[in-house]
């Protein structure tokens, strides 16, 4: 596969939409990004990379982080989270309250920021050191141990964070949150801020793709059915309610955030990590998106 002429057409076509959309900034830190910055880094099987842009240029991960904490909980308590967080897409927005109170404190999916929190509640009760636990995670994930949270972004999203104050109060009246709200929420922005390039990405998303074998990482150690399963709510949830669309367009699993950072995979080929911080109006970056769906279609790479 001629990778490298194929991001060229990437670059080329996903520029028109580099104007299109706006910067996160309900979380004032986040408005400091250059809305124009672009990254895309591939990893695949062989152990060739290929990149272009700002690939290398750190941004905050966000809702990416949820795959890294969900993987901890899966691997601490096995079957038994799936009692607290359901697997099925929520066709709502990613911060929704509505769902959560109609359906008596049990998130649809770890994805959406209330199936987020209840995850960061059962590392804050299973975990002596949860922050540290989950850098050391990342950190040998991507090989990368320059790996760390941005306390400028963890600040800033508890001072504005009222939505996700609203659910976790939501979930503990449920019964859902067996630690105090405060700390969860500052574990929660704690995961989110985590600062990481394209390339890191792409490497800590390899054991999903299964690039690397067994998934055993800083004692985070998934059997082959439980990355299966973790893969599979990428791809139903990994979008929130545009899970759909990305599936329609892209044919990959993966998982947004909105610094404007996209990871897809596909097994047993490759990961990849693409960087634009400008978002759509469900969260999702759009030349990250338009980027990926080049990407599958001239490639004849996807899951389909
Ligand atoms: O809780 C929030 O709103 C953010 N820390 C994360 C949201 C997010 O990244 C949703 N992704 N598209």
């Amino acid at each position: 596969m001629d990778y490298s002429s194929i991001l060229e057409q990437v670059f080329k076509e996903s520029k028109a939409y580099s104007s299109v959309g706006k910067i996160a900034n309900y979380i004032p830190e986040l408005s400091n990004i250059n809305p124009d910055k672009f990254g895309l880094y591939i990893q695949t099987k062989d152990n060739q990379h290929f990149e272009l842009g700002d690939s290398l240029e750190p941004f905050s991960i966000q809702s990416i982080s949820k795959v890294f904490t969900l993987s901890m909980a899966f691997s601490l308590l096995g079957e038994n989270i799936w009692k607290r967080v359901g697997v099925e897409p929520s066709g709502s927005p990613f911060n929704s309250i509505v769902q959560l109170e109609y359906e008596n404190g049990i998130p649809r999916n770890p994805f959406i920021n209330p199936g987020a929190l209840v995850i960061t509640d059962i590392l804050l009760t299973h975990l002596n050191n949860p922050k540290t636990d989950l850098l050391l995670f990342v950190r040998k994930l991507a090989q990368d141990d320059s790996i760390n949270f941005d306390l400028n972004i963890a600040q800033s999203e508890k001072e504005t964070g009222h939505h996700n104050a609203s659910l976790v109060h939501m979930l503990k009246a449920h019964g859902n949150i067996n630690n105090p709200c405060e700390e969860v929420l500052d574990f929660y922005y704690h995961q989110c801020s985590i600062v990481m390039n394209c390339k890191q990405l792409a490497q800590s998303f390899s054991p999903y793709a299964s690039l690397i074998e067994p998934f055993d990482f800083a004692s985070v150690e998934l059997n082959k059915s439980q990355v299966k399963r973790i893969n599979a709510i990428m791809l139903s949830s990994g979008f929130y309610d545009e899970s759909g669309e990305f599936a329609f367009k892209v044919g990959l699993p993966g998982k947004s955030g909105v610094g404007g950072g996209i990871i897809a995979f596909l097994p047993h080929e490759y990961s990849i990590a693409v960087w634009s911080p400008k978002l759509n109006k469900k969260g999702n970056s759009v030349r990250g998106m338009k980027a990926l769906e080049l990407f599958t279609t001239l490639s004849g790479q996807s899951i389909f």
